[in-house]
Order: C-alpha cells, then sequence, then structure tokens
C-alpha cells in the first residue's frame, strides 16, 4: 500500500466535513503537491494489462471519468495513481463558469453524488495547452460539449471548434450529448439531430486525419435515461456512422433507487451505487445491439472492483470511475486493477 493509499481513509473524514465542491478543489491541489514529490506511485505493483482498443494501447481498463478534471490540470498526477486512461472535459468552446453555487451534493448513506455543475471549464484552448506539456502514459480522452448558451440548431458548430482544436493532442474525443445540467442537451440523442451531428463530426474527423496523419477515434457518451426505443435508434445511428466507440453512462435524473434522502431533491445528475443497475442495462442492451467492433467504456456505479468485473462481463472494453474515487479514494484504483486482473 502507498502512502496516499494510507491517508485517504485518514483524510477523508475532514474533507467530507467540507462542502463537496471545495473539498474536490482541495484533495486535487493536494494530489497535484503530492504527485510533485513522487508520492503517488501505486502504479508499481499493481498490474498492468495492456489492452488494444479503437487502434489505442491502454496501458490497464481503468479510466478516469470525465468531469473529475475538467480543465486538464492534474493528468500527470492521474498517471501516477494508476489510471491507465484519463478522460479530462467536458470542454466548451469558450470559458463558462457553470451553475451557481452550490452545485455538487454527497449523499454518503448510498455512495452517490448529486451535481449541477453545468460545465464549468477554463474554455477548450486552455486545456489544449496544458495537454500539449504532459509527461503521462496514460491514454488521454478530450470530453467536449456545446456552450450553456448555443442553441441546439447551432451546437454542431461547437462540437467542431472543440474537435478541430484537441484532435492534435488527443488520443481520443468523446462527444458529450447526455450531461442533465445543460438545458437541451440530451435532446441531440434524438436520432435526427444525433444523425446529423455524428455525421458532420465523422467528415471533420477525416479531413483531420488527412491533415495530421493520426487517427482519433470519436466516441459518444450517452445517458442512462433512454428508453428501449431510444437506445434502439440510437444504436442504428451509431452502427450506419461507423461510430468509433459508446461511453455508457452518464450521471441520472431519475431518483427512485435515494427516494426520502435529504438531498433527493437536488436538481442535477445521480451518480455513484444508485445509478450502476440502470447503467449496466443500458451498457448490455447497447453491447447486443452494436456491431462487435464497436467498443463500449462503462462507467456508472463502480465502487468496488467487483463493479468493475461486472461491467466487463456485461461487454465492456474499459470501465471508468468518478464517484467511487469519492468514497473510496486511490485504493479503488487497485482493488480494479487487481480484481479486473485476476477475473
Ligand atoms: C461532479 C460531477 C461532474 C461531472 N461532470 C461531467 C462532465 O463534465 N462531463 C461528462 O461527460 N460527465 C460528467 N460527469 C459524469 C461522470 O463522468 C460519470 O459518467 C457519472 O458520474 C457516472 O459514473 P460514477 O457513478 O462512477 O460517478 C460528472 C459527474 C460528477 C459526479
Amino acid at each position: 500500500m502507498t502512502l496516499i493509499e494510507t491517508f485517504y481513509p485518514v483524510m477523508k473524514p475532514w474533507l467530507f466535513r467540507l462542502d463537496a465542491e471545495k473539498a474536490h478543489t482541495l484533495t486535487v491541489k493536494l494530489m497535484i503537491a503530492a504527485h510533485r514529490l513522487g508520492l503517488l506511485q501505486s502504479v508499481v505493483g499493481t498490474p498492468q494489462q495492456p489492452r488494444t482498443v479503437m487502434g489505442l494501447t491502454f496501458p490497464n481498463v481503468l479510466g478516469l471519468g470525465a468531469g473529475m478534471d475538467k480543465s486538464a490540470s492534474a493528468v500527470d498526477a492521474w498517471g501516477a495513481l494508476g489510471f491507465g486512461f484519463v478522460e479530462v472535459g467536458t470542454l466548451t468552446p469558450r470559458p463558462q463558469p457553470g451553475n451557481p453555487k452550490p452545485r455538487l451534493f454527497r449523499l454518503p448513506e448510498h455512495e452517490a453524488l448529486i451535481n449541477r455543475m453545468g460545465f464549468n471549464n477554463p474554455g477548450i484552448q486552455s486545456a489544449v495547452d496544458k495537454l500539449q506539456r504532459r509527461k503521462t502514459k496514460a491514454v488521454v480522452g478530450v470530453n467536449i460539449g456545446k456552450n450553456f448558451d448555443t442553441p441546439n440548431d447551432k451546437a454542431v458548430d461547437d462540437y467542431l471548434i472543440c474537435l478541430k482544436a484537441a484532435y492534435s493532442v488527443a488520443d481520443y474525443i468523446a462527444v458529450n450529448i447526455s450531461s442533465p445540467n445543460t438545458k437541451g442537451l440530451r435532446d441531440l440523442q434524438a436520432e435526427d439531430a444525433v444523425r446529423q451531428l455524428i455525421s458532420t463530426l465523422k467528415d471533420e474527423q477525416a479531413s483531420l486525419q488527412a491533415q495530421h496523419g493520426k487517427t482519433v477515434p470519436l466516441l459518444v457518451k450517452i445517458a442512462p435515461d433512454l428508453s428501449d426505443m431510444q437506445i434502439e435508434a440510437l444504436a442504428r445511428v451509431f452502427n450506419e456512422q461507423r461510430i468509433d466507440g459508446v461511453i455508457a453512462t452518464n450521471t441520472t435524473i431519475d431518483r427512485e433507487a435515494v427516494a426520502g434522502h435529504a438531498r433527493a431533491q437536488e436538481t442535477g445528475g445521480l451518480s455513484g451505487a444508485p445509478v450502476r443497475e440502470r447503467s449496466n442495462i443500458v451498457l448490455k442492451a447497447f453491447h447486443t445491439l452494436l456491431q462487435p467492433d464497436i467498443p463500449i467504456i462503462g462507467i456508472g456505479g463502480i465502487v468496488k472492483g467487483g463493479d468493475a468485473v461486472e461491467k466487463l462481463n456485461l461487454g465492456a472494453a474499459l470501465v471508468q470511475v468518478y464517484s467511487g474515487l469519492v468514497y473510496r479514494g486511490p485504493a479503488l484504483v487497485r482493488e480494479v486493477l487487481d480484481q479486473t486482473a485476476s477475473s
């Protein structure tokens, strides 16, 4: 066990007394400092099982989900912590402050979070500049979205700006059409809207590929709150447009699993243990419907090693965590890597 793994359980009660967003900001700052001091080397001694997915070699199957490092300020530290890949963002063309605070809430009894951050981020160019200087061997995905004041009929322009800006530094690009905290964003999951969006972005990907001499896979991140018909329609479009991968899933707007909790009615997306079942249903459905060469990254509710193994067994090629890390700390990274390596 590394120093940092021992340290987190000691720090956690103190962090949990702070407002959730303040605790997050402080933890990331401490982590960057610890990395500079060489204290994050949990990779040593954790099994590394490289996997080639979408033509990229991932050092292991575990990634950091989007939203934890919206500004790409700590990618080297996340890599040192043991993550095989890091998805930064969501990034929008212009910087934006996000929703008024407080906008992040813990539901510890459920190992869950509710957030309505609203894509607070420094803008795509700022993240690109930081990523140019990265040293980590972890694969880096750039998750892109639209500014809150860009109408849906112009959304494609925002995604194009971000795709072009990030292409040279990204290992993959994730198109986020599933955050519940940007008004109307999830409407882009409607069949015609998603077809138009993906077809435009795939065309641009082809010309960027010729221009840069490298292929950067294009993935779409989807919501867990989709009907069977919506899932079938999306899978149809993904197969037809030859999308490079799917990330399932984002947070849920459903509150059934946390009904009665004092925070249950906070507006936003629910994540952590309560979203796992629904995320897994959506993952399984896409695994059945997508052509076998379109990989799925499974995310939603991984709070222990076995949850990651379950997603791989349901058809995920790779997995990601967010909320589980808040509750378990870096020990979760080791546990997932140990259990996925031996499964
Ligand atoms: C505070 C917070 C912010 C998030 N921000 C983003 C984001 O900017 N873009 C995105 O695609 N997903 C975002 N997510 C969703 C996570 O990446 C993930 O899909 C979701 O939380 C389910 O995984 P989990 O149960 O492991 O947390 C955010 C989640 C949380 C808790």
